[in-house]
């Protein structure tokens, strides 16, 4: 079931990759002929919300790039954070941003779905190529151990420097309890680090509630060729689950609430998604 999830929202990244290259996050090279036509198919909608001042696909889908943007600059700024992985990465330009602005002050780890790392290598040897400090790897959030988990690739990071783990887009499309699988696998690797920060993005059911996000969350799923889960109720039950897993603190941000710090955030869609900011604190 987890697995036929994997393979179904693995076109959705091409939108996104496309999305963050229309507004001025990305590089051209980061477009696909699909993420354009997708672009394309949902420009009329995205126009439509806008302009009636609801939540728009792409405001929202902004407001949570922007958000974790903002937060993995702050934990790299303040010495927090020197190393990212990257989960489910798919078309974003983040992991070639970071590692332009950053250079080798942190070392930063892409990591995808075999088919969707080989298309990341292709576009990122356009543009210079992999690097010791900003590299593609294959890896699944539904691995164990072993090759492809997130265990083997944060064992192979230095443990001295502070560790981020991002996801973006992808706990949405999973169920609970492979979501909670994915936590616990996540804060598991982070704790022999030297303090462990996750962000991702995450819908919860109750600012998720009316017809107008039946509507948006129809077209999303779909989109994705498959159900778009609402776990969580709200920010309390999420939390729980976080700490459940085995993150020592957990908050959950709505994107609205940062605009003044962020800036650019719809109102709409700055509502409809949360960002999670999760920590593991040192063990040692
Ligand atoms: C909606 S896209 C998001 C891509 C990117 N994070 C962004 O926001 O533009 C979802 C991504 O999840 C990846 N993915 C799906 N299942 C996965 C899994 N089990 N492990 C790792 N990545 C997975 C897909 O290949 C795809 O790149």
């Amino acid at each position: 079931m987890a697995e036929r999830t994997s393979a179904a929202i693995s076109p959705t990244a091409h939108y996104t990759g496309y999305v963050w290259v229309a507004n001025g996050l990305s590089h051209p090279t980061f477009a696909t002929r699909p993420g354009r036509a997708f672009y394309e198919a949902l420009r009329p909608a995205n126009a439509i919300a806008r302009a009636i001042g609801q939540p728009s696909l792409e405001g929202l889908l902004l407001a949570r790039h922007r958000v974790i943007d903002h937060m993995l600059e702050a934990a790299i700024a303040s010495g927090r954070v020197g190393q990212v992985v990257e989960v489910a990465a798919g078309l974003s330009p983040r992991g070639w941003r970071f590692a332009e602005r950053h250079g080798d002050a942190i070392t930063y780890v892409e990591a995808d779905l075999p088919g969707m790392a080989a298309q990341k290598r292709a576009i990122l040897a356009r543009l210079g190529g992999e690097s010791p400090r900003h590299r593609v790897v294959e890896l699944d959030a539904l691995a164990d151990a072993g090759p492809g988990s997130i265990a083997q690739v944060v064992a192979g990071l230095d443990p001295t420097r502070g560790t981020a783990i991002i996801t973006e887009g992808l706990l949405n499309y999973f169920d609970e309890e492979a979501v909670v699988g994915i936590w616990r696998r996540f804060a598991r690797a982070l704790a022999p680090t030297a303090g462990g920060l996750y962000l991702s993005d995450i819908h919860l059911a109750d600012d998720n509630a009316g017809p107008v996000i039946g509507v948006f969350q129809a077209m999303l799923s779909a989109f994705v060729r498959g159900r778009v889960y609402l776990h969580f109720a709200d920010s309390a039950a999420a939390v729980t689950a976080l700490r459940g897993a085995g993150f020592d603190t957990a908050v959950l941000h709505r994107p609205v609430d940062l605009a003044n710090e962020v800036g650019e955030i719809e109102p709409g869609g700055g509502r409809k998604v949360r960002i999670i900011e999760a920590s593991v604190v040192p063990r040692r």
